[in-house]
């Protein structure tokens, strides 16, 4: 379904995000058709560049992240007339009003800040002090939102002074993976899983994001961060949160957003013997991290595994396990929940017994698994064994499954839209950094540093006995 006709400035617009993400993205709903040809999209950034100069990169962009068969010279030509560029000085002046010349104030109107946070404030109060944005402009805004709660509350308020909640779009990329959504539909447009969905039936959640890309090329960024900062104060926090949350009573954006914030607000403080943390080893002739960060001293990790408890009714006794890491063996993305054994065996031979998993798979290969315990085929009794229930969504769904798009196109259209549903509320930005701040703090006090592992490995030992203590073992990573 077309969206209205929009204008659409990405401040930072010759940036990387710009021409692997934004642009390519963009692009490909033009293809699909779901972008009128009298939208405006306008690249906003330093460089002196004109119309012309900014086409040409983003025809790069289109060749080289677009697939070929989306790739179409006649529409490539009708996407690029779409596009301007105004270059802007972000702290000065000069730039604005060739930029208010631009841009029509009776369509949609949206503002990609697509740039340092440090830019936000001087970006927001220029938009409106050159009487570019109104009361109905969106904006969108990208991770990292802070380093901790009191950089993130000042980003909020920066943005407050200009700009009203619902006005500001920010972007968890997560959100807009297609599985990551499906997460809600398996969950309450079925009746299967729901009445389980609780301690009562689920011994423990594993949350896994691995990835075998090293932080080369963006050491200086990632070792300010670390695994903590850059993985799971959001992404892997979102997850958990679609996991955890009570059923919101519509699929609105308030309505889901409130579910996710009780959860994060329930989340208990982590314990220092709760949380391994690894940094990864040169090897294969490739450098380590400390190479990669280009800082011998860091203190970074470049892998976390902690266990989270969630204080409440539901989930009280149920563990959450969340692991990311980079330079891992595989990779992968998915939630295995495993449920509770039978109150009672009714069989003499258990032995084959194993727990029933579910394991949402987020990428690669999107899809679900369910083990179930069946009878071992053949004559030699009641034995028991476990097969998967299989489904990968580009199997069941044929073209449609395959042809996921990819987050950034979804999340932008839902900017168009004006449907905040998968975009993170200030509220929940912020109590996701009271959780996270007082762990980081922790490590920092006490000077800790990450246990070295092997590029290619599945991570640090002693994540292992994170589990182990607890009887219970990761799933593979592969
Ligand atoms: C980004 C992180 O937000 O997400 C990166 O900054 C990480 O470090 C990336 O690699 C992972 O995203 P995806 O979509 O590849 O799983």
């Amino acid at each position: 379904i077309p969206v209205e006709p929009f204008d659409l400035v990405v401040f930072g617009g010759t940036g990387d995000l710009a021409q692997r993400k934004i642009i390519p993205g963009l692009y490909r709903r033009f293809w699909a058709g779901q972008i009128p040809a009298d939208s405006v999209i306008i690249g906003a950034a330093r460089s002196g560049m004109d119309d012309d100069g900014y086409r040409a990169l983003a025809r790069a962009a289109i060749d080289e992240f677009v697939t070929a068969d989306k790739r179409d010279v006649a529409v490539i030509d009708a996407f690029l007339a779409t596009l301007g560029y105004v270059a802007i000085d972000a702290k000065g002046t000069g730039g604005w009003d060739a930029l208010k010349g631009r841009v029509r104030k009776n369509v949609v109107q949206a503002f990609y800040f697509s740039v340092a946070p440090s830019l936000f404030g001087d970006i927001a109060e220029r938009l409106h002090a050159h009487d570019i944005a109104g009361p109905n402009s969106r904006i969108v805004v990208e991770k990292p939102f802070g380093r901790d709660l009191a950089s993130a509350q000042a980003l909020n308020g920066v943005l407050a002074k200009h700009f009203n909640e619902a006005q500001i779009y920010r972007i968890d990329h997560y959100l807009g993976k297609e599985t990551v959504q499906n997460l809600m539909a398996v969950r309450f447009a079925n009746m299967l899983f729901e009445p389980l969905w609780k301690a009562e039936y689920i011994d423990h959640v594993q949350i896994t994001v691995a990835e075998t890309v090293s932080v080369d090329g963006r050491g200086a960024y990632y070792d300010k961060s670390g695994a903590m900062r850059d993985m799971v104060q959001n992404h892997m926090m979102q997850l958990l949160c679609l996991i955890a949350m009570e059923p919101p009573y519509h699929f609105d954006p308030d309505a889901v957003r409130d579910e996710k914030l009780k959860v994060i607000r329930a989340l208990d403080p982590v314990k220092p013997e709760d949380i391994v943390r690894g940094q990864y080893l040169a090897g294969d002739g490739q450098g380590g991290y400390l190479a990669h960060a280009e800082n011998k001293d860091s203190k970074t990790e470049s892998y976390i595994a902690l266990k989270v408890n969630i204080s409440n009714w539901r989930w009280k006794g149920t563990p959450f396990y969340l692991r990311t890491g980079k330079h891992l063996r595989a990779r992968t993305s998915e939630i295995a929940i495993t449920f509770r054994a039978p109150p009672h065996s009714i069989f003499d031979d258990a032995d084959g017994w194993r727990e029933n998993v579910l394991v949402i798979r987020l990428q690669p290969n999107e899809g679900m698994n369910l083990m179930v315990m069946i009878k071992e085929p053949g004559p030699g009794g009641m034995r028991l064994t476990q097969v998967p229930l299989d489904m990968s969504f580009a199997e069941a769904l044929g073209e449609e499954g395959a042809d996921i798009p990819d987050a950034y196109e979804r999340l932008i259209m839902d900017v168009i839209r004006g449907n905040q549903t998968l975009f993170m509320r200030g509220d929940e930005v912020e109590a996701a950094w009271r959780w996270t701040d007082p762990i980081i703090q922790g490590w920092e006090a006490r000077g800790d540093k990450p246990k070295g592992y092997d590029a290619g490995s599945s991570g640090p030992e002693d994540a292992l006995m994170l589990m182990h203590r607890d009887g219970r073992r990761w799933r593979e990573i592969r």
